[in-house]
């Protein structure tokens, strides 16, 4: 058995002894790249451990943390003790917090995560608005998000707009789970999971006239887009997010570059392709875009001004690969 108090003044004990056992914190470093700039470094100020052991300790007594001022000598029993000491052990060796709560706050929603999926990042909510844009006159629009992790986006675009059919993909079973679990608890009823690398289980579907879409309003994604080699990726938070969320090629534009070849046959004519990617990578995105004729292409910033999001209508009379046409090539 403890108390509020004592779990508190354990933590912040807990806190000195680390600091004392570790090397001092490196300066946080200030980076562009959304999948990179959350990685919120744990020691960087006492006032966040302070308010990560009380959202911990609140999480795991199932209360919230006006609960914990109210009632600071409340009992808890010595099983949540046990497992708010194991939680914030982790916590110290800069687990991110959301895989410790299970919990992401997303455009609104509370979204279960596991290290399974990457942790939604509050930039990746100007994906969300710039696709919500782009349905703004469309009815009944057919929406595709390419690699879903944790379903936030999809989930997201679904939510607003019920009248939509969201369909989205991941190469990760585990990370579809996920997605599949938000959507429920979420009662996302407009909404569909695919296992699939980027297109492919889609073009399947269209080979055998199957139930999904073969052209789409919308393509959305957030894929991988950091360079394999890049030092964050050993750092804080990162190190416990799915490689696969996270990097793509050498320049990290390699699911970029797919996804921007593959997607015109899958889309309306006077659809959208929108993607997320690093602030750096905004002018090699736009120029892809162009060699292939896309046109209306436009970059966004987000929330601390950096490019982010790039958004382009596909090239005119993109052809449909219909089954005939593949099946007359194989011939
Ligand atoms: C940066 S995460 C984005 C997750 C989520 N959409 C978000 O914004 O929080 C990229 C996602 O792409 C998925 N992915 C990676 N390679 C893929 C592939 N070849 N085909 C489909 N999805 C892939 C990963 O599993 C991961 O869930």
């Amino acid at each position: 058995m403890g108390t509020v108090q004592a779990c508190l003044d354990w933590a912040q004990t807990a806190v000195l002894e680390h600091s004392s056992n570790s090397c001092p914190p490196a300066a946080v470093q200030v980076s562009g790249a959304s999948q990179l700039a959350d990685t919120s470094d744990l020691a960087a100020s006492a006032p966040d451990y302070h308010l990560d052991a009380q959202i911990l300790l609140a999480s795991v007594c199932g209360r919230d943390r006006a609960w914990l001022y109210a009632w600071p000598e409340s009992s808890i029993e010595q099983q949540m003790v046990d497992l708010f000491q194991q939680l914030w052990r982790r916590r110290l060796d800069k687990t991110p917090m959301a895989y410790l709560t299970g919990k992401q706050e997303f455009w609104s929603m509370t979204l279960s995560v596991s290290p399974d999926v990457l942790i939604p990042r509050a930039d990746t909510e100007c994906l969300v608005e710039a696709a919500l844009n782009a349905l703004q006159s469309i009815e009944n629009p057919t929406v595709l998000e390419l690699g879903t992790g944790s379903g936030a986006i999809g989930i997201a675009i679904a939510s607003e707009r019920t009248d939509a059919r969201v369909v989205c993909t991941d190469i990760s079973q585990q990370a579809l789970a996920i997605a599949r679990l938000n959507a429920e608890n979420h009662q996302i009823r407009n909404i569909e999971f695919l296992h699939s690398n980027w297109f492919d289980a889609l073009q399947k579907n269209r080979q055998h006239q199957g139930e999904y879409p073969v052209r789409f309003d919308i393509i959305v994604s957030n894929p991988p887009y950091i360079e394999d080699d890049d030092p964050h990726l050993g750092g804080d938070g990162l190190l416990f997010e799915p490689r696969l969320a996270l990097v793509s090629g050498k320049l990290g534009m390699d699911a970029l570059t797919k996804i921007i070849s593959e997607a015109p046959p899958w889309l309306e004519s006077d659809g959208y392709l929108l993607l997320e990617h690093g602030y750096k990578q905004g002018l090699a995105i736009r120029e892809q875009l162009l060699e292939l004729n896309y046109h209306h292409i436009r970059t966004l910033t987000d929330g601390g001004d950096q490019e982010r999001v790039t958004l382009a209508k596909p090239p005119p009379q993109t052809p449909t690969v219909s089954a005939d046409c593949i099946a007359g090539a194989a011939e």
